[in-house]
């Protein structure tokens, strides 16, 4: 139990120092810290951090309903501190400490079972200003606790919870704003290129800024889950949507950063001052040189976006073979052409922004025909849509209905970059297919991002996340879901069954992979997200953090033998 004896080691050293002898009055920096201190410095906004669930297990019965109606909502998650949207991130997975709902929710509650804090941080504060993380650093500075920065919990390896923490929580930071000139401060104009430019606070999440970009007539280019945050971990990370291959991915597309550093200074970074920590925020990762307060973001004009649904009947493994061979025949000419792309083993959603209806018809022949071929062989259920809407904001209330990611439960996350190489002959092609299938094979539910920035004009070098962001043409996820009663055995089966799948595509592409939607046992991480890029994200981080006291999983810089990290499998 370190998260008590931690508590304890605070209270006692407080305790000894609350009334010093009048007599010897001693630097204020000798005094240990203490909770009501901080509280006070943060104006009241330090809270306990209670496990989501928790309720339940007090016998709060008004409580419990209403938690239990939200158990599995995005949004009720997102916006209850001590919640994650993947439940494992909660618990302390190597001891089996936890404080979930045995029937997930669904059924009648009642067990035995106790609500343990797991990996839910002690204590929080509602950051609402720099300050309040200021005060964060310094507090962790003084007492050794860890941290962890907080905003929505959608991380997939558990990279803003940790047990025994001071948890930052960014939520609350919810300002989105337009800037019709904006000019980075210290630069004396307007990048090339730059129309408007939308400022949105840390916990502003996709679905608050597409419904600013719909009011607005705007563009915003983000991700394709409602609830994850605009300018936390999705953006410093790299950030990908079906508007990537024509129109960047979200580090190409921000600006500046507000973020307040390790030692307690609010830092303004783009290309005109401390560009070094600009670059870093452009793909090095949440959690890691700062607490981001608001970033801006590149916001374009409102167009009419072309749209192709192609479905075929599902559980047929020789219809998802032909789906995903006219997928990856055409895949390189589709990106290139600026298609953005989310498919299944028997749907795909194409996306582009850029071209006219009849362009989008021309180019899409291969699917017409295909649909046509099926249908006239007999296949019944098969459907090839292509139809024009007039902003992605009608496009993602749409699809973000159709397309919800399972919450509330726990899974094993593994992904692969898929270079422009594999779809070069048409052996190279079938080697693709073959993979994916094998992959599909071992943890079904795989999912084909076309979300890579291959029509997007940037120089890659401004961003720090691989470069093999911008020689891909698909980022490829697969996830092995397990039960709330599983063993620690069979947790750990279920990250190496995930890590097995996506064996299928390392084998035959270049060592590559999304940095927030990874492997939680990459091999050879730094490389796997960054590439050459990794040296110099190091350096970065001893500058603006030299003594460590923000680190998380397989983050730059991270320190594996931390205590902090003793929950994982
Ligand atoms: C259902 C689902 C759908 C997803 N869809 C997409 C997608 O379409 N495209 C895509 O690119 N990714 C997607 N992701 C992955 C997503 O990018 C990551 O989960 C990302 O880490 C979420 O960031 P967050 O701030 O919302 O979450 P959190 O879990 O709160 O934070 C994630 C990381 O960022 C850090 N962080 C958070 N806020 C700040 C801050 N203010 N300053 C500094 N560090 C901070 C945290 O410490 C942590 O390391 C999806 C994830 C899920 C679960
Ligand atoms: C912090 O102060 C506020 C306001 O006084 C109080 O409501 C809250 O309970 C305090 N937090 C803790 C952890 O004591
Ligand atoms: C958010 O907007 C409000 C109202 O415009 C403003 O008072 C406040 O300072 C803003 N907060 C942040 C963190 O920018
Ligand atoms: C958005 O465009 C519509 C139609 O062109 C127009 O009527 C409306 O005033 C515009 N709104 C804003 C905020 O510019
Ligand atoms: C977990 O629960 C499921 C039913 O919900 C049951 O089939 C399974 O045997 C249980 N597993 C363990 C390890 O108790």
């Amino acid at each position: 139990m370190k998260r008590v004896s931690h508590l304890l080691a605070v209270a006692t050293v407080c305790a000894a120092c609350t009334a010093p002898s009048s007599s010897t009055p001693a630097p204020q920096s000798l005094y240990a810290p203490s909770w009501a201190a901080l509280n006070e410095t943060v104006h009241g906004r330090l809270f306990r951090g209670t496990p989501f669930a928790a309720p339940c297990f007090d016998g709060d019965g008004a409580a419990c309903s209403a938690l239990r109606a939200g158990y599995t909502d995005e949004w009720t998650r997102a916006s209850a501190a001590g919640a994650w949207i993947n439940t494992q991130w909660e618990t302390c997975q190597a001891t089996g400490e936890q404080c979930l709902l045995s029937d997930g929710g669904a059924g009648t509650f009642s067990d035995g079972s106790t609500c343990e804090q797991g990996s839910v941080p002690d204590y929080f504060i509602d950051v609402r200003d720099p300050g309040d993380a200021a005060a964060g650093f310094a507090f962790a500075r003084e007492t050794g606790l860890p941290l962890v920065i907080k905003n929505t919990g959608h991380d997939y390896k558990g990279r803003s919870s940790a047990p025994g923490s001071l948890g930052l929580w960014t939520h609350n930071l919810k300002n989105i704003s337009l800037e019709a000139d904006f000019v980075p401060e210290g630069c004396s104009e307007k990048a090339d290129g730059v129309e408007k430019v939308v400022i949105v606070g840390a916990g502003a999440q996709w679905a608050d800024g597409y419904a600013f970009a719909e009011e607005n007539n705007l563009t915003l280019v983000g991700g394709s889950d409602r609830s994850v945050g605009m300018a936390g971990g999705w953006l410093q990370g790299g950030g990908h949507g079906l508007l990537a291959p024509a129109m960047g991915l979200g580090v190409d597309r921000v600006l500046q950063y507000r973020v307040v550093t390790p030692d307690g200074t609010y830092r303004i970074a783009n290309l005109c001052q401390n560009a070094d920590l600009f670059w870093a925020l452009r793909g090095g990762g949440g959690g890691t040189f700062g607490v981001v307060i608001e970033a801006a973001i590149l916001a374009s004009p409102r167009v009419p976006l072309q749209t192709v649904t192609v479905v075929v009947p599902a559980g047929n493994k020789d219809l998802s073979r032909q789906l995903w061979s006219v997928m990856v025949a055409n895949g390189v000419q589709w990106a290139e052409q600026g298609w953005g792309a989310n498919a299944m083993s028997n749907v795909a959603v194409y996306v582009n922004p850029v071209l006219t209806k009849e362009e989008a018809a021309e180019s899409m022949a291969p699917f017409i025909e295909f649909g046509e071929k099926l249908t006239a062989a007999g296949v019944e259920g098969v459907k090839v849509v292509l139809a024009e809407v007039p902003s992605w904001g009608t496009f993602f209330a749409a699809f973000s209905t159709a397309h919800v990611a399972a919450v509330g439960n726990s899974l094993a996350l593994a992904s692969r970059l898929i270079n422009r190489d594999n779809f070069a002959t048409s052996e190279d092609q079938r080697a693709l297919v073959d993979a994916l299938l094998a992959a599909d094979d071992a943890t079904p539910g795989l999912i084909i991002l076309a979300t890579t920035p291959v029509a997007f004009p940037s120089a890659g070098e401004d961003t720090s996340v691989t470069p093999l962001w911008r020689e891909s043409i698909y980022h490829i996820t697969v996830v092995s879901p397990w039960e709330v009663n599983a063993s620690i055995e069979e947790k750990q089966a279920h990250y190496d069954l995930a890590s097995a799948s996506i064996n299928n595509l390392r084998r035959i592409t270049k060592h590559g992979a999304y940095s927030n939607e990874a492997d939680v046992n990459e091999p050879e991480f730094e490389t796997s997200f960054w590439g050459d890029n990794y040296a110099a994200l190091l350096s970065i981080k001893q500058k603006y953090d030299p003594e460590g006291l923000l680190d998380c999983w397989q983050c730059v810089g991270w320190k594996q033998d931390d205590d902090r990290f003793r929950c994982y499998l």
